[in-house]
This record gives C-alpha cells, structure tokens and sequence, in this order.
C-alpha cells in the first residue's frame, strides 16, 4: 500500500491538460451493454473505476479492448449475469448496470452500490423509475433483483434532482415501448454526454441538459464512436491548485462553461482567471479574500468541488462559509485540516473557515475521493512535508495526478507504506 508525499510551498507553474470525464465515464461504459454492435469511447480518465467497469463488462460476457483511452466493448455476447457481489460494491456507479441491462435482458440482478461516504445515498429514485418502466424491483439480501415482461414508456417525476436516477432511467428507457417523460431531471453535461452517445447508437432522446427529457424507445441500438467530454471536476481542482500555489497556470481541454459557478466564485475571492474555447488560466496566487458556498444542483456551485475549495479558503483573508447541500457529511477532511493547522468548525451542513492561516504539514488520510483532492491542496499550500493516506479514493478519479502535479512543478512522489504505518492505519 502506498501513500502520497508532498513537499508544500513550491510554485506551480505551467500548462496540465485535463482527462475525460469521470462521472461521464461510468455511465458511458455500461451504457454500451445496450447496443447489438461494438462501441469506441474515446479519451476516458486512466482511473481504477473505469477499471473495475471493464472487468465487470467482461464478467457478462463483453469483449473489451482498452488500450491508452480508448475503449471498444463488443457487447453481442453478454448475458444477463447476476452480479450480486464482487467488484460492483467497489463503486458507486455500478448501478447504472441496473438500468443497462434492464433495458437490454429486462432483467438484472446487481449488488448494492458502494463509493465514497458522503452521507445516507439511498437509489429509491432509480426504483422508483424502474418501477414505473414496468420492472418488478426487489431487495434480498443486499442485492438489487429486477425483472420485467415488458418495459413499457412512462412519465416519472423525481422527487429529488438525482444526476444517477436521470441517467439510469434513460439506460432502461431507451429500449422500452413507448415515450418516457422524465420530470425534474437533473441539468449536468454528464447526462447530455450519456443522451449524445445513446443518441448516436440510434436512440430518441430529446431535452437532455434541461428538467424535462423525452425518450422514445426503440427496438435496436447498434454500436458507435463517441468521445467523452473533459472532467469538469478534475478542471475544476487544478483550477484551485493553480489558485493555491501557482504563478500562472493554464488548465487545457476544459468547458469553461461547465465551471461558470467555480470561475465566479474564485474571482470573488480576487484570483485572476481568463477563459478562452477550451483553456481557463489561473493567475498568480495573490491575497484572497473570504467567500461564503452554498452547493447545488448544476449549474450551481457542484458539491464535488466544496472540499477542495474548503482547503483554499483556509488562505482566504476573514471568514467564509461553506455549506453542502446535497450531502449531509461530506466534512471528513475538516479534522484531517485541523491537523494542518486550519481554522475551521462544522455546524450542521456547514463548514466555517477562519483564515488566513499558514497551513503545517502534517499525517493525514483521505476518507473519500474530494477529500484527498482538498489534502494534496492542502499539502502543495503547507510548509514542510505532508503524508497523505487512504490514495485508494484519489485513485478511483484523479488519472495521473502525480505526473500532472509534478509536471507543474511540485515535488509530490508516492511511496510505499511500512508494515507499522498499515498496522497503525488498521487501528485508527
Ligand atoms: N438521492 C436520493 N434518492 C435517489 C438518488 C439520490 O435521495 O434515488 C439524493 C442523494 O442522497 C443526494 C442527492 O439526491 O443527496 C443527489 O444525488 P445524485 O443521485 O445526484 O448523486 P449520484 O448520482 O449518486 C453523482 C456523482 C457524484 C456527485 C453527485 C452530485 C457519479 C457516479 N457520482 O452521484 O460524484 O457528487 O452526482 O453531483 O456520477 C464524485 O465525483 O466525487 C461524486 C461523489
């Protein structure tokens, strides 16, 4: 097991080019479970999520071949194998096979989803539209039972603007008879990403990017080319990095779109960032002043960024308020910043940052994905060295973030964990 080390206060200076989209990428990969044909995705992120969804491809049958980015699943030979256990625990989004193969076998059995620990994340949405599509839905024994005669068009409307629920809904919709009509979907480009692609294989899906989305069904997909759109998430760390310690750096193959909430509120702060087609450059690190975040839904502030951006507020001259709205704990790299020295309480859904402080290097250990993402900015903004654990959720999303740091000039490496440090680590 390996952990990550960071000398802090190193200026970060020059161009990092951005990988496709993660939360793009595990919903487009079991989305080719539906076509009849073979399906290129081209530019996916080098990360052990998009690993773990081609084993479980490959577990029903699939014929896949990765190689760099690009990914082509010949799908004519899966079946509808349960999947009760395994690898589909590992990830959150192993439940878009639910409506994949629902929509292909009318039939499914896959275990509950894991991923990070943000607070209770229940999928009754994602039921509540199977359901609604003509699916018999169980739940035995921690695994998710699906079972239709037919798939038959509905309208749904979400009680809760679900990002997961909208595309799983699509997946099964796009092979039911019939028109759906998904009300209060959510708006993020990943799911306009996933409509294009299931366009492109030969489905009917109008509205995607807004709250109404209109499917109607077909009897065949056949296979396709499609390239993922950049991570907007990804972008939008490295754009908090560039602000944390940088002296000018350029983010390449970004949306700029994408991240107008995180663009406004860092120039809020006083950060100089310019936005061109497909580039954002982050000026040099000046002083920063407070900010206060409340996250939403897109196109509002994401809460896959609050904690990243938690940890350069701890920079930011006066008090600053961050609160999640979507996730009712997603503050557990709040403790581990104190240990650097941060100024920061949490009250209910709210994070309350007093700054500036001059952040300390220190032992710490990422509890999910975002917040290893706010301890390596914490890390590159501290004097001395930071040891940062738990690398196993960085990598589930960020491809390459070694390299690409490095590449901008900072000194972080990973290194291999001594037997006492795992044993610690197990009692903690
Ligand atoms: N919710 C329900 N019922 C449902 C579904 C969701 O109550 O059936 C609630 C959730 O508990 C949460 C809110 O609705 O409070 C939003 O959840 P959503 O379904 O939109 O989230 P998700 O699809 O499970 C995706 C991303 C997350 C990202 C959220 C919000 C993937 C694989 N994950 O999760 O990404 O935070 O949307 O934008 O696409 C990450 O990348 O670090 C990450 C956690």
């Amino acid at each position: 097991m390996e952990k990550l080390m960071i000398a802090g206060g190193y200026p970060l200076k020059g161009t990092v080019r951005i990988s496709g989209a993660k939360n793009s990428a595990v919903a487009l990969i079991p989305a080719t479970i539906l076509a009849e044909s073979p399906v290129k995705i081209e530019g996916l992120p080098d990360i052990s999520d998009v690993q773990i969804l081609k084993d479980l491809l490959e577990e029903i049958g699939g014929t896949v071949e990765f190689s760099e980015n690009d990914m082509t699943v010949d799908p004519s030979s899966m079946i509808s194998m349960p999947l009760p256990n395994g690898k589909v625990k590992k990830l959150r989004a192993s439940y878009y096979l639910m409506g994949a193969m629902l929509g292909r076998f009318k039939k499914a059995v896959i275990g509950l989803p894991g991923g990070c620990h943000l607070g209770p994340r229940p999928i009754d949405q994602h039921i509540k539209g199977f359901e609604a599509l003509g699916a018999r839905v169980t739940n035995e024994q921690g695994a998710i039972y699906l079972r239709a005669d037919e798939l038959c068009g509905a309208r749904i409307y979400l009680d809760v603007v679900s990002v997961g629920a909208t595309i799983n809904i699509m997946l099964a919709a796009v092979r039911a008879k019939g028109r759906t009509i998904i009300e209060n979907a959510a708006k993020e480009p990943e799911i306009i990403d996933v409509a294009t692609l299931l366009t492109n294989m030969g489905a009917k899906i109008k509205g995607a990017g807004t709250d109404v989305i209109r499917i109607d069904g077909v009897d065949h997909l056949h296979g396709c080319q499609h390239t993922i759109i950049p991570d907007r998430i990804e972008a939008g760390t490295y754009m908090i990095v560039g602000a944390a310690a940088g002296e000018g750096v350029l983010i390449d193959n970004v949306i700029p779109h994408h991240l107008e909430s995180l663009i406004a509120k860092l120039r809020e702060m006083g950060v100089q960032i310019e936005a061109n087609d497909d580039q954002v450059f982050v000026g040099p690190a000046e002083k920063m002043k407070a900010v206060d975040i409340k996250t939403l839904v897109y196109p509002g502030f994401p809460t896959d960024l609050q904690q990243p951006l938690t940890s350069l507020l701890t920079g930011a001259e006066g008090t600053s308020m961050v609160t999640d709205t979507i996730y009712s704990a997603r503050f557990k790299h709040i403790d581990e910043l104190r240990r650097m020295n941060a100024n920061i309480k949490v009250e209910g859904r709210s994070a309350i940052i007093n700054g500036p402080v001059q952040l300390q290097g220190a032992k710490v250990k990422a509890s999910d994905l975002r917040a290893g993402a706010a301890l390596v900015i914490a890390g590159l903004m501290a004097e001395g060295v930071t040891e940062v654990t738990g690398l196993e959720h960085i990598d589930r999303g960020y491809s390459h973030l070694v390299e690409k740091l490095n590449g901008l000039g900072a000194t972080i490496w990973r290194e291999e964990m001594s037997k006492e440090e795992m044993e610690q680590m197990k009692n903690a």
